[in-house]
């Protein structure tokens, strides 16, 4: 299944994209993608604070505001979907609209809100999704320093798109993606986490990369789950020698690595995380019937 609604002021339309649109012309925008089980989005709070945390960074002053009741909207659009499942992909759009001359923004933009409702590329069963341990290898397409703009889950994911095409060739799902300093940054669509003894390690994104919801949440319960954080730069060697190495995303959770390129991991921490994952994450969800 697949919807999309725009969120308009006169409520929610079918989308009506213009030529105009700057998210098109510049990437001018940014997204999030939450899991919505039973009627219930995975991790809210996280998503609502990359979203306000994106919004001011990049400018969208009037956004601002607009993003505060969005859940309001996303529980209409919900009650409005033909079809519903047991876990579906949210995916929500915010760009900056049309105006401004040339790059510089327009004063006020009228943002152009998308949401996209879709099948959940798993099953979900008994309150979890269990995904095996993975082969993953290294991807050659280098991630770019951009220390404006890291953190954000802005629209301009063409280096994304490149180390994803790498991964489809050989038939993987997920790689680890450097810097042109050989540091490791994050998979392809999810963050990286490395375990240490106990400690979870996990990339600093000060000049590359995405911050996830999910690593966000991580770090909030690691010490819950009896191991420390640690935010740090991570070479390859440091990968190669870590005892245990996961993917983290809002979609999928916890992906244990079983082997990268050569090397042979253990999984076993990291599938006892992927077990605690799931009804942490329902703890922490936004039920859709009950938004203020
Ligand atoms: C490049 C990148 N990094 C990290 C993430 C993880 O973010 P989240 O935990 O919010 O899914 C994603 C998710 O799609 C991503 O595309």
């Amino acid at each position: 299944m697949q919807e999309v609604f725009q969120v308009t002021a006169q409520g929610l339309q079918a989308p009506h994209l213009q030529a105009c649109e700057r998210g098109f012309h510049y990437g001018d925008g940014f997204f999030t993608t939450a899991l919505v089980v039973e009627g219930a989005i995975l991790n809210w709070s996280a998503h609502l604070r990359r979203l306000r945390n994106s919004a001011q960074r990049l400018g969208f002053a009037a956004t601002l505001a607009q993003i505060e009741t969005l859940s309001q909207q996303i529980a209409q659009a919900y009650q409005q979907l033909a079809s519903v499942e047991a876990a579906m992909v949210l995916k929500i759009m915010i760009a900056r609209g049309c105006g401004g001359r040339g790059y510089a923004p327009p004063l006020c933009e009228n943002a152009t809100i998308l949401l996209q409702w879709s099948s959940a590329p798993f099953h979900w069963s008994m309150n979890a999704v269990t995904h095996a341990p993975m082969a993953s290898m290294i991807c050659q397409t280098p991630i770019s320093i951009s220390p404006a703009l890291a953190g954000i889950k802005h629209f301009n994911r063409l280096e994304n798109v490149l180390a994803r095409a790498e991964l489809d060739s050989l038939g993987l799902s997920e790689g680890v993606m450097l810097d042109v300093h050989q540091h490791c940054i994050c998979g392809t669509q999810s963050n990286l986490v490395l375990i240490e003894g106990d400690a979870l390690v996990t990339p600093s994104l000060h000049k590359s990369g995405v911050e996830g919801t999910s690593r966000y949440a991580l770090s909030q319960w690691a010490q819950a789950f009896g191991y420390q954080w640690q935010e740090t730069e991570i070479d390859l060697k440091r990968l190669q020698q870590a005892d245990e190495l996961f993917f983290i995303n809002a979609v999928r959770g916890i992906q244990p690595v079983a082997k990268l390129e050569d090397r042979v991991f253990a999984t076993e921490q990291g599938m006892s995380l992927q077990s605690l994952w799931w009804p942490q994450m329902q703890r922490a969800a936004l039920k859709l019937g009950e938004c203020p």
